[in-house]
């Protein structure tokens, strides 16, 4: 450390801005002594050095943390101490993680994003002005891309979190996992063993909070299904951020915890068209660019509905692009579209998690609405076509749009995607074909 306080200038480094909260008697008292300083001083400091060394800000962070790492280690071989004037209680120090385990949980990065710079742009933009401990909310409909949104996002932000990375899949549209066992997974991404873990849930609460809570790290809970499940593993800690993936938009979480809310939609049609491409070979395409046109709008640019197209396409490219763009134009084939055959993966399998969530009259309006063009619907409109008041629509409207099946697109104006609303149609068939036949039972007995 005094090798870079050299390389930094001295003094000028310790009373630069960057280490404006160090006092000239806390630097000097850690560099005369033999004691590990705070895991704080040290990032302040040696990024107080580089960037006096005028080292460029990529540098400064990659140093920074390999110091912490070697700060880490120190401390996991024993050398724990905070400077003098500083308490240990509340110190990291107390909680630091050992050596080698900083958890390091993030999924793969997803490296191609298409049509997203402006709203990682504006996530950036948002959680850099938030206060440290904020909650960052992206919501959408179902597979709008939101959590390979938040993984590109967070993998793009790593080094503002070297004490880790904690990720969980809550699960939300599979049967969610509950708050206790999603608890459970971040104690053990902490180092809490399981049979550690307090089984009295608000203890745990109160061990995870407190183990993170002067650590600096992302905590990220993909797919939650409502705001109860996620209120209990938000982290509290000033340095830490947490990023909440859900089909829901949380309002109680907006209006509660302040979370700042960013709203993924559909993509355009020129970033649908790039996801097709991704994955489609050139030489199916030549000649056939309004059919691609055609098959992005069939997946009513949602990236999930484009990737498995493009996949189904690919694993038997012989049928020719164009006649597999004509056999898309059936719902139910766009609807059975699936990873490997997978009928639970499948688009249908998707939606049907969202709709079975609904209450019956929800559900039974949503079909509804279904019904109506491709321009959108008025509440008028949907409460004509579903026999209902209006403020009964406006309720169920309300409803739909919590869970994003619908989405406001002028005053008083709704609109469905198209696949959505290729769902609701089949439903409302299938829901009319299961009255035919009560009614017919009925009537012969
Ligand atoms: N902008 C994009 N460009 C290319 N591929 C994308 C994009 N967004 C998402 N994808 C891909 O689309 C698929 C679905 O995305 P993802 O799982 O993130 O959706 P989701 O909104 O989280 O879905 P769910 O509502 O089920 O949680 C994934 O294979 C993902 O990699
Ligand atoms: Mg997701």
């Amino acid at each position: 450390m005094r090798r870079l306080q050299k390389l930094g200038g001295q003094t000028k480094a310790a009373n630069g801005d960057e280490v404006d909260a160090l006092p000239r008697s806390t630097v000097s008292t850690v560099l005369r002594g033999d004691k590990l300083p705070r895991s704080e001083f040290v990032s302040a400091f040696v990024t107080a050095c580089l960037v006096y060394g005028g080292q460029p800000p990529e540098q400064v962070a990659v140093a920074t943390e390999s110091w912490l790492a070697r700060w880490r280690a120190l401390y996991a071989a024993g050398g724990r101490e905070g400077a003098e004037g500083e308490t240990p209680q509340g110190d990291p120090v107390a909680e630091a993680p050992k050596a080698g385990s900083v958890p390091r949980h993030l999924p793969l990065d997803v490296r191609f994003l298409a049509g997203r710079g402006a709203e990682l742009k504006a996530a950036e933009e948002l959680v850099r002005r938030q206060p440290g401990g904020s909650v960052l909310l992206l919501s959408g409909p179902a597979g709008v891309g939101k959590s390979a949104f938040a993984i590109r996002w967070a993998h793009h932000l790593i080094e503002d979190f070297p004490d880790g990375q904690l990720y969980v899949d809550l699960r939300g549209a599979q049967g969610p996992l509950d708050s206790e066992h999603a608890l459970g997974v971040l104690l053990g991404g902490l180092g809490v063993q399981e049979g550690d873990c307090p089984a009295d849930p608000r203890r745990r609460v109160e061990r995870y909070r407190s183990l993170i809570a002067n650590r600096r790290m992302l905590i990220v809970l993909d797919n939650a299904c409502d705001t109860e499940q996620v209120r209990p593993l938000l982290a509290t800690g000033e340095h830490c951020r947490t990023v909440v993936t859900s089909r829901n938009r949380m309002s109680g979480l907006v209006a509660r915890e302040a979370a700042q809310r960013l709203v993924l939609d559909v993509l355009s049609a020129e970033a649908a068209c790039t996801v097709l491409r991704a994955v489609i070979d050139e030489e199916y395409l030549v000649g056939a660019r309004a059919e691609l046109e055609e098959l992005a709008e069939l997946c009513g640019y949602l990236p999930l509905v484009l990737r498995l197209a493009a996949v189904k396409f690919s694993d038997r490219p012989g049928q020719g692009f164009k006649n597999f763009v004509r056999t898309m134009r059936d719902d139910s084939q766009l609807l059975s579209l699936a990873l490997d055959g997978d009928h639970d993966s499948s688009i249908r399998a998707e939606l049907e998690f969202s709709y079975r969530r609904l209450g019956l009259d929800a559900r039974r309006y949503f079909r509804k609405i279904g019904l109506v063009d491709d321009d959108g619907f008025t509440l008028e409109t949907g409460a004509a076509l579903a026999g209902i008041p209006l403020a009964e629509a406006d309720r169920l409207t309300g409803q739909l749009e919590s869970e994003h099946l619908v989405a406001e697109i002028g005053r008083h104006e709704f609109s469905m995607h198209r696949v959505l609303q290729a769902f609701a149609r089949a439903e409302e068939r299938k829901a009319g074909e299961a009255q035919a036949r009560t009614l017919t039972v009925a009537c012969s007995g």
